[in-house]
């Protein structure tokens, strides 16, 4: 393969791309890179001022991007917003099921079961309503490359946070399953598992500079990751470039999953 044929196959030009929390943070991180890398842009955020923002960034880069305000919790806003991106962009190549909460930290024992429900609603429920409706149009249509969002909790326990580690299993779950069915009709589906990494939802719950400090020694590289070096695996998994790359968690930690 030539130089030039293979970053073609890192090119995103022309693709139609779903990213879900693109408001902020790790998506709004990948919904940039991509852009950049060619990539027909649909920003999908609860939050309408962040998502605008976001394409107003994208745009002034002189990048193509769409805001469709998304609640992902919402079946019918999430069958809306995949026709939203297959209407503007002539089809669905891709997707980031990003969007999450961190939800309240606290003991099983003593954390509400409408807590509970409000995360697995939010980060496990919206990934799969996002999944059903990417996937059943890519079956339709040629394929695509779904990344979904876990976490290194998807693969280890951390005190404190029982949904969200139970969600993030489960995301990792829904992603391995989805992938062995919808490979044959040339859908990939990975997941990204990022460590701590520098965003408003981390921000959240590093408020205090002791708790920073622990959670920046906690990984190994000594720092927080920052929000462009998640994109970086993302718009590699949405590329052709990662083609045998089915049904995998993809670490981006810092080395937290090494020990
Ligand atoms: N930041 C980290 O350290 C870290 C680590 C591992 C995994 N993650 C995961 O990465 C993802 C993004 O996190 P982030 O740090 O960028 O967070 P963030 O809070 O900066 O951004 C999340 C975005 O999702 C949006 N959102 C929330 N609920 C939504 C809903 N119901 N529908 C649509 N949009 C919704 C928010 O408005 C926000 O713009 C989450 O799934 C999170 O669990 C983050």
């Amino acid at each position: 393969m030539t130089t030039a044929a293979a970053y073609a196959r890192l090119d995103l030009t022309g693709r139609s791309i779903i990213v879900t929390g693109a408001g902020s943070g790790l998506g709004r991180a990948t919904a940039q890179l991509i852009a950049a890398r060619g990539a027909l842009v649909t920003v999908a955020d609860v939050n309408a001022e962040a998502g605008g923002a976001t394409v107003a960034e994208i745009e002034a880069a002189g990048g193509t991007a769409q805001f469709v305000a998304t609640d992902i919790t919402d079946e019918s806003a999430v069958r809306d917003l995949v026709a939203a991106a297959v209407s503007a962009y002539g089809g669905l190549h891709g997707a980031h099921n990003n969007a999450g909460i961190n939800g309240p930290a606290a003991l099983a024992g003593d954390l509400g079961y409408d807590q509970w429900r409000q995360v697995l609603d939010i980060n496990l429920n919206g990934v799969f309503l996002c999944l059903k409706y990417e996937l059943a149009h890519m079956k339709e249509n040629g394929g695509g490359s779904i990344v979904n969002t876990a976490s290194t909790a998807a693969a280890i326990a951390y005190p404190n946070i029982p949904a969200y580690v139970a969600s993030k299993h489960g995301v990792l779950g829904v992603t391995r399953q989805a992938a062995l069915d919808y490979i044959r009709y040339g859908v990939r589906v990975n997941a990204v598992l990022p460590g701590s990494v520098w965003t408003p939802l981390a921000e959240s719950a590093l408020k205090d500079p002791e708790i920073r400090a622990k959670a920046e020694s906690a990984q190994p590289i000594g720092r927080l990751g920052e929000p462009h070096e998640i994109a970086e695996m993302v718009a590699w998994l949405l590329s052709d470039a990662a083609s045998f790359a089915v049904g995998s968690p993809f670490f981006v930690d810092g080395g937290v999953n090494a020990g």
